[in-house]
Parts: C-alpha cells; structure tokens; sequence
C-alpha cells in the first residue's frame, strides 16, 4: 500500500472549527451528497475559503507584525529608562513626559482598538458568511448522508470496507484511499446510525491502518484504545458479550483506569439486566432481485418460445423513414423497449442546461400524510422541464411518435441528476390512488431518457421482470405502467440502482390514460389478472 496521508486534520475539520467560532448561522440541509452538481457547487466554496482564509491570514500576520513592533520600540525606551537613567530623571524630562503620554493615549489605546475591533476577523467573518450564504453550507447530516450512501453502495454492491479504504472499486484500482481518522469516523457514523455489523467493519479497518501506519502517530495508544472501545460496544450490540469482554479486558490490562471500565460494568449490568434480542431488520422481498440485477446478473430463464430481437423500425411513423428506430425489446409483456441513439450530444446539452438553469432541488417523495418529506429511499436532485423550448419540442414529437399518444396528457419532463450513492429504491410509477388532480387518469406510460454514461452502477432494473438496463448516453426506454383495461400493471416495479463512480442524468417522461381513448382504446378483454400474482 502506498503512503497514507499526512495531515492530522481534515482541512474541513479546521473550516468547521473556524465556523463554530464564528458562530456562523446554519444554512445546510443535509443536501449534499446526493449530486454531483451541488458536489462541484462545495468544491468552488471550498475555493472562496480557501482563498478568504489565505488573505485572512497574511492580514493577521501583518497586523501582528505591527504590535510586534511596537511592543518592541516601547520595550527599548523602558530599558533604557530603567537602566540608562532614574525613572524621576526620565519621566523628568519633558520629551520623555510628552512620548509617555503619547504612547498612552494615542498608541496603546489605537493598538487596543485595533485588537478589539478585528476588522480583518470582521472582514473574514463576512466573506465566510456570504459564500454560506449564497451556496449553503454542509453540516453533520451531509456527512451522515454521505456515510449512508456508502453503506448502500456497500450492500448493493457486496464491497468490502477494506476494499474501500483501499481505493479498491469493484476490482478498479482507484487514486484515492482512506486514512484511518476517515475510516474511524465512518465506523461512528454508521454506530450511531445503529448499524453495528457495518460499523465495526469499519472500525477494524480503522484499526488495521493505524497499527501499520509508519508515521508517527501521537497518542498512537490511546486511538487504539478508543477503537476497541467501539468494537467491544459494536460486538456487544450484535450479541458477541465475550468478545466484547475480551476486547474491553485488553484495554484494562494494560490501563487499567481507562473508561473501558466503566464501559464494561454497564455492559455487563445491561446482560444481567435483560435478554433483549438485537433486532436484526430482515431484507425487503426484492432486495435479492434487486443487487443481483444492479450487479448486472440475471438468473436464467426457461425458454419460452418467443425471443427478444433488436430490429430497426422504419414504418412506425413517416419520421423514421430517413432514420429509422434502432429498437431493443428487453421485455415482452409487459414490453419494454430500449430506442438507442434516439438523443445527440448536442440535444442533451441543451436540455441539461435548461434544467441547470432551473433550480435544482431535492426530490421529494409524497409522504402519507399526502405532504412531501424528504425520504432516503430518493436521493437524486430533480427539475421539471415543460416542452416549450425548440429541444423539448421536439422531443415531445419523439415521444409522441414512438408511443403514439397524445402528449397533451404528459407530465412536464424530470431531469434528475444521481450522484455517487444516488438511487431509487424499488416503486411504480403509476399512481393507483390519489390520483393528481393536474391530469387525468393515471400515468399510462413512462419514458425514461439516459443523459449521461455511469461510470460504474446506476443500472434501471425491472425486480420482478429480471431486467436490468445499463445507462447508455442517448438512449430512452418505454413501458406501460397500466394493462389495456387502465388498471395498474404490478410487474412494472423498477428501481435506479446507487451510482458508484459518475454521475446519472435521466429525464423522465409520464403521459397520463386521460387523452388517450383513441389512441389506445381498452381491450374489451379484461387483463389485470396478468398482475395479480405480483401483489405484494
Ligand atoms: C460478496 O463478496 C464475498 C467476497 O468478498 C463473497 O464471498 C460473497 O459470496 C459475495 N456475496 C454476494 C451476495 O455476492
Ligand atoms: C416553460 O418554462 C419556461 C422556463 O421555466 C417558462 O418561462 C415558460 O413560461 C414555460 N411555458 C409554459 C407554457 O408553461
Ligand atoms: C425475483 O425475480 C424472479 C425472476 O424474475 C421472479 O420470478 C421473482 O418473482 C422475483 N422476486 C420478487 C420478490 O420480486
């Protein structure tokens, strides 16, 4: 392993000092983490700090410089009144009353001012507070945030957190790793998340790092020390008490007045006390279906007699003559189709600098109140986009082209934007009950345009289906969410699976079965049945 890093604290750390001094008012909301965009708005605060901090410091300097010189002036004149000649004889002589005065009055009292009313402080404070001010600023939840996409993308993606640490993304060598105060803030994090089996993986890393780490590390012990600690409590919660006890006992022997006692007692108190069984959360139904396919795997399936084709479909609408439709079935009822290449480069930047110039803002998920409540299970920023603007006219005409509907019942298009960790659990997109009053009927079909390539995961995957679709800049994939009889089609369930490295931007087309009497009428067969075996 190479070097690890050098510094004890984090510049954040020293920043997040400095602010608590300067008792800045909290402008965060725990927002962070979860795009790319706000992630690259932090760096450029960073920047404005950094540079803020940098000419706050030589002002203090020099300001110091100052009364460095002065201090040092008025010390000479007190030596050589002292040692040159009787403090009668000095304060005697009309000069030397006349300096001491001066100094009294008109020196000391500007240098106190100077001291008292720090303007270079006053003016850092400031300037801190308005870059605050217009960009947010971070706060604990954003490291929680930050610590909970970690262990989704852990759990998804079946990585180790030594593997992390390392830099080691599924299998890629990346630049960065962790040192071990990172990996140990980590572990506390998800300790006080409750999530005792993952915290103390981390904990151990901690561990490993700072035992080899060949810098010379203060207080080396006592880190140690404070990370067993954690592990015992760690292996306590996860019903391991001898282990727990094991680890506390080797604290002791070697100090034996170190907190761990007073640790031990009480965990041994609370084993005597009850027999409380850690509660183990069991995984949702879908999460096995759920990280295979956002791992990229399928299970097998019989062969049914009917196959999936790619073709080129030229007929589908005069549009298409000159180019036609480069169609990917990769599902066939409910059919889901991918259409590749449908967007150019130039188009998706059109289109992502009209949402930049909307405001980004944090997707939120309707609560059961009907109210909106920011939810975990989300975590994507999104803007809404309507179809006026030459780009989103004509891919209103795509849209309409290829499913044939009426956009008149289509929902303004959502740009979303996923960062590292950014997912959204398993859902549906139709609506079932309490349907918007916006629109009618409930949303009949979704299209779903991938603007950018993922580095690593953000896979859409189908939980019941057993598909999974890679993003592919310039594609959009289409599916019904409702059977012909317009009730709701259960085994469309899909989920956007946690970015591991990059960024996703989808935008996302919902047309509603309002408009739509003519242009899909209902069956006079009656097909909801196909869903009923996939009520959950
Ligand atoms: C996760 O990875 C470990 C090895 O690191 C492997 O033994 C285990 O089978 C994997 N689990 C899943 C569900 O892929
Ligand atoms: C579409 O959005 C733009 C930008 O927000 C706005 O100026 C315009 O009024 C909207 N047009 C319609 C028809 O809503
Ligand atoms: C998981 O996927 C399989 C294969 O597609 C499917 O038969 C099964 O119903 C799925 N399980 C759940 C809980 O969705």
């Amino acid at each position: 392993m190479s070097h690890r890093s050098r510094c004890m604290f984090s510049f954040w750390q020293l920043v997040l000092l400095f602010l608590r001094v300067l008792h800045l008012p909290g402008g965060s909301n725990g927002e962070f983490y979860s795009s790319v965009d706000t992630m690259q708005g932090l760096a450029y605060v960073e920047k404005e700090i950094l540079d803020a901090t940098h000419v706050y410091v030589k002002a203090q300097e020099e300001q110091l410089n100052l009364y460095r010189n002065f201090v040092e002036q008025v010390k000479r004149e007190h030596a050589m009144a002292i040692d040159g000649m009787q403090l009668d004889e000095y304060v005697g002589h009309p000069l030397h009353a006349f300096r001491l005065l001066k100094r009294m009055v008109t020196d000391w009292n500007g240098l106190h001012e100077l001291m008292v009313n720090n303007k270079v402080r006053e003016d850092y404070r400031q300037k801190i507070d308005q870059v605050a001010k217009d960009f947010g600023y971070p706060d604990q939840t954003d490291i929680q945030g930050a610590v909970k996409a970690f262990n989704r993308l852990q759990e998804v993606y079946n990585l180790t957190a030594n593997h992390l640490a390392d830099g080691i993304i599924n299998g890629k060598l990346t630049e960065t790793e962790l040192e071990w105060r990172e990996c140990f803030e980590i572990g506390v994090q998800l300790f006080d998340l409750k999530q005792y089996e993952r915290s103390l993986e981390w904990f151990k890393v901690a561990f490993r790092i700072l035992i080899i780490s060949s810098r010379k590390i203060l207080n080396r012990r006592k880190f140690e020390f404070e990370l067993m600690e954690y592990m015992a409590i760690a292996n306590f919660q996860l019903g391991n008490a001898k282990s727990a006890g094991i680890l506390l006992d080797q604290i002791l022997k070697e100090e034996p007045t170190h907190s761990a006692q007073q640790t031990r007692k009480y965990l041994l108190h609370r084993e005597m006390l009850s027999t409380e069984k850690v509660e183990v959360a069991s995984d949702p139904t879908w999460h096995a279906n759920y990280t295979r396919l956002c791992q990229g795997h399928r299970l097998p399936e019989p062969f049914t007699g009917k196959s999936l084709r790619c073709y080129l479909d030229a007929k589908r609408h005069f549009s298409f003559i000159l180019a036609p439709l480069k169609v990917e079935q990769v599902h066939l009822d409910p059919d889901i189709n991918v259409y590749h290449g449908v967007l150019n480069d130039a188009q998706i930047d059109k289109i992502l600098q009209e949402s930049d110039e909307m405001e980004m803002r944090r997707s939120a998920v309707s609560g059961d109140d009907g109210g909106s409540t920011i939810a975990d299970l989300r975590v994507s920023q999104q803007t809404w986009l309507n179809y006026s603007s030459p780009v989103m006219r004509s891919l209103s005409n795509l849209i309409s082209d290829i499913s044939g509907f009426d956009m008149g019942g289509a929902e303004h298009m959502q740009v979303a934007n996923y960062g590292v960790g950014g997912q959204y659990e398993p859902h549906p997109d139709y609506f079932e009950v309490n349907l918007p009053n916006d629109f009618k009927g409930d949303r009949i079909s979704t299209t779903m345009f991938y603007l950018s390539d993922v580095e690593l995961g953000g896979n859409t995957v189908f939980v019941k289906l057993n598909v999974f679709l890679p993003p592919i800049k310039g594609a959009m994939v289409m599916w019904h969410n409702l059977h012909y009889s317009l009730d709701v089609d259960r085994r469309t369930i899909h989920a956007g699976c946690p970015v591991l490295i990059g960024s996703k931007r989808i935008g996302n087309v919902w047309i509603h079965s309002g408009y739509q009497e003519f242009r899909r009428p209902c069956l006079l067969t009656y097909d909801e049945e196909k869903s009923l075996g996939y009520r959950d």
